[in-house]
């Protein structure tokens, strides 16, 4: 099966997580399997990975690749905020998280993740859900759209956008990539950085589609449960809405405090032990002659923390 996909900073990954024989790790965006090969390389003889993907073709290409490694893994078509529920807690020693879309889910013709490629708009990672790209784009009203580009995508002229899909779908329904791309090209100012007028929107659609960042928050959490007190978590991501979760999330657990309700005020605060440390004091980037080789990477991050307690 033809599924492209580079690993991203695969050195710093494998440094992070150090697998060993014997080890127990959980590759939780399994992809292409990339990752998940070396570390099943890097803990032979009996090293054993428990891996998902809510991506059909994803696990296919990945059962492929770790054909292998036959009887040292789990691979199973799931979401990450699910890890809970199928791998046993505390008992793992890494897990990696490594967010986004794959090469080959952005360049295949019928995913509908990419601004350059003609496709319906889809952008479901797991196409067993309800709600699709072009579901949002037609039936969301026009206030609700401008507020998903704004919160998702940061994107300056939301209002702009939403009214001129407004006034395009009363004729008839957006339905591909290509169209919407243009309906905004056309909405907006002339283009003056590098990156295409919809590329802010098209993020903004992904994650409202796959609700990923009520999924990061879930994920990140499970996957602290089922870490073993010294195991590491490497978390790589894309962009600074999937960063600011993964750093608040660490900011929580690394305190020495929990605050009863939502307000961070020394009078609702009760000590606890921390949970995590924090191993990455600041991201770990690419290298130049990565980002030179995989020009994708380029906006990775990847920050490490350990589990240092469990209740
Ligand atoms: C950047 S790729 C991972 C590539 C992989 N590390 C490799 O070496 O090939 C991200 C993958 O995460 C998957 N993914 C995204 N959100 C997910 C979620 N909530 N649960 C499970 N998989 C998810 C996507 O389908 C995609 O295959």
């Amino acid at each position: 099966m033809d599924y492209e996909h580079r690993p991203v900073m695969p050195g710093e990954v494998i440094r992070a997580l150090e697998p060993r024989s014997g080890g127990v790790y959980v590759d939780a965006t399994v992809g292409g399997g990339g990752h998940a090969a070396m570390v099943l390389e890097k803990s032979a003889p009996d090293g054993f990975l428990y891996a998902c993907d809510c991506d059909d073709s994803a696990v296919e290409a990945a059962l492929e690749r770790l054909a292998p490694f036959h009887g040292r893994f789990d691979l199973r078509r799931a979401n990450f905020d699910t890890l809970g529920e199928w791998v046993p807690a505390g008992l793992c020693d890494g897990v990696l998280l490594d967010l986004g879309v794959s090469s080959a889910q952005l360049e295949s013709g019928e995913r509908g993740f990419s601004i350059y490629r003609e496709s319906e708009l889809d952008m479901r990672m797991d196409r067993r859900s309800a709600l699709t790209a072009a579901r949002v784009v037609n039936e969301f009203d026009a206030s609700e759209l401008a507020r998903v580009f704004r919160r998702y995508g940061d994107e300056r002229f939301a209002g702009r956008i939403s009214r001129a899909i407004e006034t395009r779908r009363r004729r008839a329904p957006l339905r591909t990539t290509t169209e919407l791309a243009a309906l905004i090209e056309g909405a907006v100012p002339m283009r003056t950085g590098r990156i295409h007028p919809a590329t802010r929107v098209f993020q903004a659609l992904r994650i409202v589609v796959n609700d990923e960042y009520g999924v990061l928050e879930r994920g990140l959490e499970a996957a602290w449960r089922v870490l073993k007190v010294g195991g590491r978590l490497v978390v790589i991501s894309f962009h600074s809405g999937e960063a600011r979760i993964v750093k608040e999330f660490g900011r929580t657990l690394s305190r020495n405090y929990e605050v009863e309700g939502d307000v961070d005020e020394p009078e609702f605060r009760r000590p606890r032990p921390p949970r995590l440390r924090n191993l990455t004091r600041s991201p770990v980037m690419p290298g130049e002659k990565e980002q030179k080789r995989n020009p994708k990477a380029r906006s990775a991050q990847m920050r490490v923390f350990e589990k240092i307690y469990a209740p």
